[in-house]
């Protein structure tokens, strides 16, 4: 054995003991970082008769008391008894509303030896309080299999927290490939976990539309399936197909089911259906909607289609507001997601219809005609009450009012809106985009889409451009992380790809910026994954560190 400095093998011996905030990274696993923890010596323990007690008790503060008996219940088989009560017991757990709490999703959370008090001003602030509990819990609370003699303990501790930004979002696309019901609200349930809010849930696309629309079964007949997709990485040209029809959508029972799940969990569904763009499969069964007349076939092909939606035509407008009405009628969020984003020009144009309705608006161009369609979706999607939100193309030719953006290609779009007053929810492509790779070397990596956008990438980002003035900054309503799916075929990897980046997105939205740090959230993360194990969720464990830019920066 080589000489090891003495002072130096006590550190290794005892480093644990000499850093507290170490030691309680390494024990206490929280995503995402909690705003203010303190951590005292001793453990509440949960016991055979442990109670736990709510005020007041109603249907929204008793999913959080379900939730921690259930996960409580799972590997000791006792579910702790729920029941109204005013006052905290010793050996009990207490939930409490509380109009002291400042912020609607915050919490407090007081762990002794005797019991656990949790305050908030909302039952949201309390079903957070819960993930913070479960996330300090032995793992073995995530699955139902029952251990005799194991014994269920939370450390002691006083936290305080809230989140930075009231959004905090991860975006599912299923119009490329589409996923089970059961696989959806999983993710739904890692968003929960996270303590993030919105699932935005991309449902209609050139090569499949994917829910259910009553007054319009061809959208569902033809438009949800395709003859074929295109083979592996798409090329140029001289690309080869499968051969294999692939189809399927989402009926309104099961969006309803999937709309009540997520707020089960505090998490709104944003709904979203493109226009003018991105609109094939939707041509495909009501060609009449398009400049050409058509015919098409629902894309097989990714990447972007010139044939969109033809915005001379009365029809067009008649048909989305149907469909709008009743996606609002499924989906109770204030927003609606319109799409807006890679609309060609080029059909516009040439369509007489769309140059005479350019001509009747004294509109300049077609620039100006796509800012006519968003602002007239916009004014009908207002009128009952609801505001829209647009990739950020809707800046283009004037933004309508009311209008939030989405900033994908950059952050410059969101900046402009933000400057103009427009609320503004980040998510540039470079830091939240998963369908790419998130390591440099790809050879044992499932095709992506290209691009490069490791764990560390993610979260570095930071919401707030520094080109605003803090007044403009609070238009910056949060952000989201985006999975495109043209290379996610199965729920399997979109787990790997989605995990542990989603978890990023889900510490920039929550943790102040000033307690941020890359090396606590790897550690904090590889201890989570016992806990993804026992759930039974894919995740990826290569490459955390953004390799490309340590070697330039050498
Ligand atoms: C997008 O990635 N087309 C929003
Ligand atoms: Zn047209």
């Amino acid at each position: 054995m080589k000489f090891i400095h003495l002072p130096a093998l006590l550190i290794i011996l005892f480093g644990a003991a000499l850093e507290p905030t170490c030691a309680a990274e390494k024990s206490y696993a929280l995503i995402p970082a909690p705003v203010s923890a303190t951590w005292q010596t001793g453990n509440f323990t949960f016991s055979a008769t442990t109670k736990i007690l709510v005020s007041p008790l109603n249907n929204e503060t008793r999913l959080s008391a379900d939730l921690l008996a259930q996960l409580v219940k799972n590997p000791s088989g006792n579910a702790p008894a729920i029941s109204e009560g005013k006052k905290p017991a010793d050996g009990s757990v207490m939930m409490i509303l509380d109009n002291s709490i400042n912020n609607d999703e915050g919490y407090t959370l007081e762990v002794t030896s005797k019991e656990i008090t949790v305050k908030a001003k909302t039952a949201v602030g309390l079903f957070y309080a819960v993930q913070t509990i479960r996330q300090l819990l032995p793992t073995e609370v995530e699955n139902s299999t029952l251990i005799p003699g194991l014994v269920l303990t939370v450390p002691a501790c006083t936290i305080a927290d809230e989140p930075r930004f009231i959004y905090r979002g991860m975006h599912l696309d299923v119009g490329r490939h589409l996923f089970p019901v059961a696989s959806i609200k999983r993710y739904i349930d890692m968003l929960a976990l996270h303590k993030m809010n919105t699932f935005h849930w991309h449902l209609t696309e050139d090569q499949g539309w994917r829910i259910e629309i009553k007054k319009y079964p061809k959208l569902t007949e033809i438009g949800a399936y395709r003859k074929e997709t295109v083979a592996g990485s798409q090329k140029k040209a001289n690309n080869t197909y499968d051969g294999k029809p692939y189809g399927g959508f989402y009926t309104q029972a099961e969006v309803r089911d999937i709309v009540a799940y997520a707020s089960s969990k505090f998490i709104t569904v944003l709904p979203e259906i493109e226009m003018p763009g991105h609109a094939v499969a939707a041509l495909a069964s009501y060609p009449e909607l398009s400049c050409t007349g058509g015919p098409f076939e629902v894309r097989k092909l990714w990447g972007v289609d010139e044939d969109v939606f033809c915005a001379g035509n009365e029809q067009t407008f008649a048909f989305l507001q149907d469909v709008l009405t009743e996606v609002m009628d499924l989906f109770p969020s204030k927003y609606i997601h319109i799409g807006g984003d890679e609309c060609p020009k080029k059909r516009w144009e040439k369509c007489p219809k769309c140059q005479q309705r350019i001509k009747d608006q004294g509109l300049k161009n077609e620039l100006e005609l796509q800012s006519y369609f968003i602002r007239r979706i916009e004014k009908f999607v207002s009128s009952k009450g609801r505001n829209i939100i647009g990739w950020d193309e809707i800046l283009e030719g004037g933004l309508a009012p009311g209008a939030t953006v989405m900033s994908w290609r950059g952050e410059e779009g969101g900046i402009e809106a933000a400057k103009s007053g427009h609320d503004v929810i980040m998510t540039p492509g470079k830091y939240t985009y998963f369908c790419y790779y998130q390591c440099e070397d790809r050879t044992n990596q499932p095709i992506a889409l290209g691009g490069y956008v490791p764990l560390e990438l993610t979260y570095s980002y930071d919401p707030l451009p520094k080109e605003l003035s803090a007044l403009e900054q609070k238009h910056i309503l949060g952000l989201e992380g985006c999975l495109w799916t043209e290379q996610i075929q199965t729920p399997e990897l979109l787990e790997y790809m989605s995990y542990p980046r989603t978890f990023a997105i889900a510490e920039t939205g929550w943790s102040p910026a000033n307690l941020k740090n890359f090396d606590s959230f790897v550690k904090r993360i590889t201890e989570m994954h016992k806990r993804y194990d026992a759930i039974g969720v894919k995740y990826y464990t290569g490459e955390y560190r953004d390799t490309k830019a340590l070697k330039e920066k050498k």
